[in-house]
């Protein structure tokens, strides 16, 4: 199987990084617009593979789109990552040429693909590659949820002193600071709810960091972060490729599901060899649906900046 990550900065190299070394594809293709890079780090990256176990064939390339023709997923991690301070949200116009241009050339060479945008403002971004590419709505993929998930996860297991592996838990709505919503109420620990062993102020505590999950990496790092974006790319190529069928949320084309219409926006989605194979209505509390509207709502005002573009 063959994956193309169109990006070879941090996230980019990331995911190479972690499908490469899971054995998720047998061919990794990275592109980068910068000269020598993309190329550098496909070669670094494959001299780990002699110590580490792996046979994923890893080749780096300055934009040449013709390596990636016929690839089964592509990754979008194009454009420019927030700087401290910023919201996802002000990248819009500056990314948003760069994903329309990247779609374009990605379906010139493998137009039966499925697409993982991950490129900022998350949401935008995906309804744009949807939009430009005339794709049906399950080959494109928005990343954020399986993100703002792991993040979410993680800030419990911490606080609860339990392994990060048994803790389960959704972050649906937008990937923005303000639009995302961690589901606290089905959070569990091995099927046991999360409110059995932390307080409501402590559950809304990690509600809020998890929010801000993004914007405090940012804040350490001087840049958006990495490791943990890879790491959710990686799974979603894994759940495409192997067929796994695992519920992740994504950023995915809602018509009339959660009463929402032409918007990309956060919802649990079980992810399979077709992309998103379908998407799972659970049932929100009024709390929950009207946060999930609120944050519709704000998805649909950023999108309202692609005018110029669509
Ligand atoms: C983040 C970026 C990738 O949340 O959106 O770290």
């Amino acid at each position: 199987m063959k994956v193309s990550i169109i990006g070879a900065g941090n996230v980019g190299s990331s995911c190479a990084e972690y499908i490469s070394l899971k054995s998720i594809a047998s061919e990794v293709i990275l592109l980068d617009i910068k000269k020598g890079l993309a190329e550098g780090k496909a070669l670094d990256l494959s001299q780990t593979s002699t110590t580490l176990g792996f046979n994923t064939r890893i080749i780096g390339a300055t934009n040449d789109f013709s390596l990636t023709s016929n690839s089964d997923v592509v990754v979008i991690t194009s454009g420019v990552p927030r700087k401290p301070g910023m919201t996802r949200e002000e990248l819009i116009g500056i990314n948003a040429e760069i994903v329309k241009s990247v779609v374009d050339k990605i379906l010139s060479n493998s137009p039966n693909t499925i697409i993982i945008v991950v490129s900022n403002p998350m949401d935008t971004m995906a309804y744009l590659a949807l939009k430009v590419s005339g794709l049906s709505k399950n080959r494109i993929i928005g990343m954020g949820g399986a993100l703002d998930s792991s993040r979410f996860k993680t800030y419990l297991s911490i606080a609860m002193n339990k392994p990060a592996s048994d803790i389960q838990g959704m972050v649906i709505g937008g990937h923005g600071d303000t639009t995302m919503i961690p589901l606290t109420r089905l959070a569990t620990y091995n099927g046991i709810p999360v409110s059995d062993f932390l307080s409501n102020q402590k559950l809304s505590e990690i509600s809020n960091s998890t929010m801000v999950g993004g914007a405090t990496l940012t804040k350490l790092l001087g840049t958006s972060a990495w490791y943990a974006p890879g790491a959710s790319v990686s799974y979603l190529v894994d759940s495409i490729l192997n067929d796994q069928k695992k519920i992740i949320p994504c950023s995915v084309f809602l018509d009339g599901e959660y009463g929402q219409k032409d918007i990309c926006i956060g919802v649990p989605c079980v992810i399979g060899k077709n992309g998103i194979d379908s998407i799972l209505e659970i049932e929100l509390n009024k709390d929950e649906t009207f946060k999930f509207n609120k944050s519709s709502e704000a998805v649909r005002k950023m999108n309202d900046a692609l005018d110029k573009i669509l």
